[in-house]
């Protein structure tokens, strides 16, 4: 039971100390222009299929690009694939979105010819994405922002046809959707330990 709470402890010093709160999308610049190689109606086959994915800052935004240090990529369900779904659920506090769960890479930015080659994961869930990039800053907030799609998330979609999607798979892993890939090896750590 204390092995428990001190690995809860952990874990969460760990997600304080590397991610801000609070942050809402609606306050971030949209300056990134992203895109997608996926054509429209394109079914893309988890674990075979791949997705290239380019960005850019955009160089007519007012704005500037001075703190921008690390951009991470992400896959996100599109609005058709979150209806009746809370575990999909948008939310404008990115401590409780639930948009965008599955990490594609972390970069160091670069503003422009940025090309990154993705393999759509054998355990992605069947249904309709987009990609969205946040910038971040040397402290670790998120500043920036840009989508391979429009405001609405209607554009640029793509489908993939991947694992069978069940309310039960998406809710055995909400540790995985708050803390991130990264401390799963801690996880498996305590795990072996406990
Ligand atoms: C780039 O920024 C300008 C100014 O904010 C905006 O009008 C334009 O739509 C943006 N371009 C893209 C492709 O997002
Ligand atoms: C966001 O963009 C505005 C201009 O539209 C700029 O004044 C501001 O500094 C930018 N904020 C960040 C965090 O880059
Ligand atoms: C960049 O970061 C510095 C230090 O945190 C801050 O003072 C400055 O306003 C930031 N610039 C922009 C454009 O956000
Ligand atoms: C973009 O990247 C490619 C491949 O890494 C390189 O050959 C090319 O020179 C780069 N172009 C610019 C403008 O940086």
């Amino acid at each position: 039971m204390e092995a428990h709470l001190s690995l809860l402890l952990l874990l969460c010093c760990f997600a304080a100390a590397s991610y801000a709160h609070n942050v809402h999308l609606s306050t971030l610049n949209q300056s990134l222009i992203v895109s997608t190689t996926t054509t429209p109606g394109q079914v893309l086959k988890a674990g075979v299929d791949q997705v290239t994915i380019t960005w850019a800052y955009n160089e007519t935004f007012p704005g500037t690009d001075t703190n921008y240090t690390t951009v991470e990529a992400k896959v996100c369900y599109a609005p058709v694939s979150q209806t009746g779904r809370d575990d999909r659920k948008t939310d404008d506090n990115l401590d409780n979105d639930k948009t965008c769960p599955f990490d594609i890479t972390d970069a160091p930015y670069k503003r422009s010819n940025n090309s990154f080659i993705w393999t759509v994961p054998r355990d992605t869930p069947t249904a309709t994405y987009f990609v969205r990039l946040y910038v971040i800053n040397a402290k670790n907030h998120e500043i920036a922002y840009g989508q391979s799609t429009d405001a609405l998330k209607t554009t640029s979609l793509f489908q993939v046809d991947g694992v069978v999607s069940d309310q039960k798979v998406s809710a055995a892993s909400p540790v995985f959707d708050v803390f991130g890939y990264g401390f799963a090896w801690l996880l498996v750590l305590f795990t072996v330990y406990l």
